[in-house]
């Protein structure tokens, strides 16, 4: 009996922390999709910079680090690197994370869209 219990509460635990796992990882293919949002603005093509700078290869890079488009006094102020933590706070919250920089977007609230997209933008080395 106590061992059934056990066992269940046990499965229960797994299944939770894999949803978890999986919610923080986020889709590409999805995020793909969802990238439509920022296409407007950025490409993912090297040096091809629009509205906004290209996005190949931001994963890894310093915040207005691109010698080709020209950012924000804000942006070129900032001592962001930009990772996954990073890039999550950006989408959610531009404003807040680089006060007063010039990307037109007011936020994306829901995290599993970011996730996806982070995972995105990683697969654009
Ligand atoms: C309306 C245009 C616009 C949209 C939409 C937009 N961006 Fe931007 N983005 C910009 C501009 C402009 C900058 C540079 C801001 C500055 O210099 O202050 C920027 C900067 C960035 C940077 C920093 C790049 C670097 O080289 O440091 C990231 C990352 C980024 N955007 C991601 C996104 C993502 C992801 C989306 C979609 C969810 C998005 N942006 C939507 C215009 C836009």
């Amino acid at each position: 009996m106590k061992t059934k219990r056990l066992i269940s509460a046990a499965i229960a635990a797994a299944c939770l922390l894999g949803s978890a796992a999986s919610h923080a990882q986020g889709d590409p293919k999805r995020g793909e999709k969802a990238f439509d949002e920022c296409r407007a603005c950025h490409s993912t093509d090297a040096g091809a910079n629009v509205v906004g700078p290209s996005l190949r290869g931001v994963v890894g890079r310093k915040a207005g680090a691109l010698d080709d488009f020209r950012y924000s006094p804000a942006f070129r102020r900032s001592d962001i690197t930009w990772n996954r933590q990073s890039i999550d706070a950006f989408l959610t919250d531009p404003q807040k994370v680089i006060p007063a920089n010039r990307m037109p977007f007011s936020g994306m609230a829901d995290a599993k869209n970011r996730a996806d997209i982070i995972e995105y933008l990683q697969t654009l080395k």
